[in-house]
């Protein structure tokens, strides 16, 4: 071989495998992919809030080989707008009540397509100065929402379960503690993801204490004390509550106060769990509620269930930003020339990604867009809803309230005024409302069963759900109710 010639002729590019795109053919691919983006989504309201089907027909459909040659864009794009996307829950759609909703803002979107699109990796301020410096504005917008002192600070992560990993990492580290034996305390109310980032950090099955909760399913906190007193009296390390700030199942707020106290006083990290409920902090009433939050240790926030965005946009708030620092910090030598210091934080030393997407951005462009106010009338109006929600339920003969509607969450179920009906049955009611509601209405809902009794769940959570959305949808399980009832005592 001469000086001069490569030893693999490929490299030279005669046969360079092309992945790039013509210009206009990716602003048609764009311009197509956006027109069937805004048809799905202004179109949403009259479709059905869930579509799906069963594995072996998506796999009949869908399972082949990868193709060895490429075709047509547009022919994928339109497969994939046909045949893929829609065949999934839309928490987008204004009658989606189940579960915790997401429904999404445009600018939001835009925010997502263009981090994408400039394939930016928010991990060091190295590597993303700029969506460095946004993130910093739009944690402190956090910080200030929910009464946070200045040196507060965090990241946006994907959701709230690797919030609460992030945050009990932290606890573990500040405390020292081995996992072995650790415990962690939560109510028997708390979200699974809790006890699975206790479980992952180590914590031992039988050291997550699960928590008696009250009548309004809020944490006991004498209960609590118990428990770690119980705990510390034989040589165990009661290392972090987790408190809720808004339960998935029934929007309960824990006595976050007194857990913050109680806290204190027992050198104990405090958690919120605010996955759900944190954004009510942007409105007068919601802060109210949430009183106490503001002196957790740590704070998992959600801006894709209660905020409006797209999946993921999560955020772990901690009181001191240096206990997540101490605990994530990175030192590898491939990193080395990413030490800016003072001011210049790298967000990959505050949590468990190294490589992250661009998070903040969707957040900091829709309220730019759209304005606070905007953002705090949607959150005031869910909260109205729910309210609303309950008081006609109240209203009504054959409905019941199983829970005090808390945030936007209402629990209820159907019950006729038949004394013959028990436990059983009324939850066989239920199920068959349930199962008829999701193949045959066009909402969705969910149930849940917060002290074991068998319930319907609303949670309503969109900017644009109406107050027919909401009565419809009850106007519905009445009906079913009532054949299902009939069915019953036939
Ligand atoms: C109260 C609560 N905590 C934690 C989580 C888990 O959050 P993510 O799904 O964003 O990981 C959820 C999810 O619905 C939740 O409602």
């Amino acid at each position: 071989m001469r000086d001069g010639e490569l030893s693999n002729p490929d490299v030279g590019g005669a046969r360079r495998a092309s992945l790039q795109m013509p210009r206009e053919d990716m602003l048609q691919l764009a311009q197509r992919a956006t027109e069937l983006l805004v048809d799905w989504n202004t179109q949403l309201p009259g479709k059905d809030a869930w579509e799906g089907d069963f594995q072996q027909a998506l796999e009949d459909q869908l399972m082949a080989d990868p193709p060895r040659h490429g075709r047509p864009a547009g022919e994928v794009l339109e497969q994939v707008a046909r045949e893929i996307l829609p065949t999934a829950a839309r928490h987008q759609h204004p009658r989606f009540f189940a579960f915790v909703p997401s429904c999404i803002t445009w600018p939001g979107v835009i925010g997502d397509f263009l981090a994408a699109g400039y394939n930016i990796n928010a991990c060091t301020w190295l590597a993303a100065s700029g969506p460095s410096q946004l993130e910093l504005v739009v944690v402190d917008w956090f910080r200030r929402w929910l009464g946070y002192p200045e040196g507060a600070g965090g990241l946006f992560t994907s959701g709230g379960s690797a919030a609460a990993l992030d945050a009990l990492v932290a606890a573990r580290e500040a405390a020292g503690a081995s996992p072995e034996r650790a415990c962690v305390y939560m109510s028997d109310q708390t979200h699974g993801a809790i006890a699975r980032a206790a479980r992952i950090i180590g914590v031992r099955q039988e050291h997550i204490r699960q928590i008696p909760s009250d009548s309004c399913f809020r944490m006991d906190v004498a209960a609590l004390a118990e428990a770690v007193a119980r705990d510390r009296a034989v040589g165990l390390h009661p290392l972090a509550v987790c408190a809720n700030a808004g339960t998935a199942s029934t929007g309960a707020i824990d006595p976050l106060a007194t857990i913050a106290d109680y806290c204190e006083a027992q050198d104990l990290w405090l958690h919120a769990d605010a996955a759900y409920g944190g954004f009510a902090v942007v409105v007068e009433e919601g802060r109210a509620l949430m009183g106490g939050i503001e002196r957790a240790d740590s704070i998992g926030l959600d801006a894709h269930k209660w905020f409006f965005q797209p999946y993921e946009a999560g955020c772990l708030m901690v009181k001191d930003v240096k206990t997540l620092e101490n605990a994530f910090g990175l030192r590898h030598d491939v990193l080395q020339d990413t030490v800016w210091g003072t001011n210049h934080p790298n967000f990959a030393d505050r949590g468990l990604q190294l490589s992250r997407s661009f998070r903040a951005l969707k957040v900091w462009m829709s309220i730019q867009t759209f304005g606070m106010d905007a953002f705090r009338q949607a959150v005031s109006r869910t909260m109205a809803l729910a309210a609303e929600a309950g008081r006609h339920i109240r209203a009504r003969p054959t409905l019941e309230l199983l829970a005090p509607v808390s945030l936007g969450i209402v629990c209820f179920r159907f019950r006729p005024d038949d004394a013959s009906l028990d436990e059983e049955a009324l939850e066989m009611i239920n199920r068959a409302v349930l199962a008829r509601i999701f193949w045959e209405d066009r909402a969705l809902i969910s149930s849940a069963a917060p002290d074991g009794t068998f319930s319907l769940r609303l949670c309503i959570l969109h900017h644009d759900t109406t107050w027919e959305d909401v009565r419809e949808t009850l106007d519905a399980v009445e009906r079913f109710g009532t054949e299902a009832a009939e069915q019953q005592t036939r």
